[in-house]
């Protein structure tokens, strides 16, 4: 019926340099060119708020916070993110793209260091209780992911700096995630031509927002 129906917040998740943010931006044009009123925003970040508890996460030494502190900013972020952008952006009728949301801190956290995943989701279901309606899961080999993170610069190092072992365990940590959520999650598969990742995306967006 209206544009109220379908599944308004979309989500694209994947190891760093999968090309989510690339996907992202293309799938915002894609539906605002549709008529949709998009809004396109990422994790950790997303409201000023959380874009500084970013800096605090992301920047300086890795070594700066427990794996269980590093829950509670990435949570912390994510709440603020969803009460001022996202809640309100839904409750307008728009459809909010977010590049990165939960699943990042299920994997990253979860998995990383120690199995904290209980932990996790214990959290989540208390402070955001809340998933996307579909989810894209960028897939590809940890060596290209890498090869094409390493081709941006910046200060944010810290998680890109675990290397492809990790990033294999998070690859396969996402594969498994999207199994155990069959219902919102698709798999994409990355390693191709951004546009022809991009046609399967927003065929399937389309499909999914009806
Ligand atoms: P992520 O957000 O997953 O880290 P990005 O979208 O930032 O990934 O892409 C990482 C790098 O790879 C960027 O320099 C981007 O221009 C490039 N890139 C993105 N998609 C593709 C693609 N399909 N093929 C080749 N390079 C790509
Ligand atoms: P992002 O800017 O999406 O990095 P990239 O474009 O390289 O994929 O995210 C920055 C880093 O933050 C990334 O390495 C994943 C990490 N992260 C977590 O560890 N937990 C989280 O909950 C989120 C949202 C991100």
């Amino acid at each position: 019926m209206s544009s109220q129906s379908g599944a308004r917040f979309i989500t694209f998740e994947g190891i760093d340099g999968s090309g989510k943010s690339t996907q992202a931006r293309l799938l915002a044009e894609h539906l605002s060119a549709a008529g949709h009123d998009v809004v396109l925003t990422r994790e950790p970040g997303g409201s000023p708020g959380a874009e500084e508890i970013r800096r605090l996460v992301l920047e300086g030494d890795p070594d700066r916070w427990s794996a269980e502190t590093e829950i509670l900013l990435f949570t912390a972020a994510r709440r603020d993110h969803l009460e001022r952008v996202i809640e309100p952006a839904l409750k307008a009728g728009k459809v909010v793209i977010s590049d990165r949301f939960a699943d990042s801190t299920r994997m990253y956290q979860g998995l990383s260091r120690g199995d904290l995943r209980a932990v996790v989701d214990k959290l989540h279901a208390l402070m955001i209780g809340r998933e996307p309606d579909l989810t894209f899961v960028i897939d590809m080999d940890p060596e290209t992911g890498l090869a094409r993170a390493k081709g941006r610069n910046g200060t944010e190092e810290r998680f890109e700096d675990f290397g492809t072992g990790l990033q294999r365990k998070m690859r396969a940590g996402f594969l498994a995630l999207a199994a155990e959520f069959p219902g919102r999650c698709r798999v994409i598969d990355g390693a191709r031509p951004a546009e022809a990742v991009a046609r399967d995306v927003a065929a399937a967006a389309d499909r999914a927002l009806g």
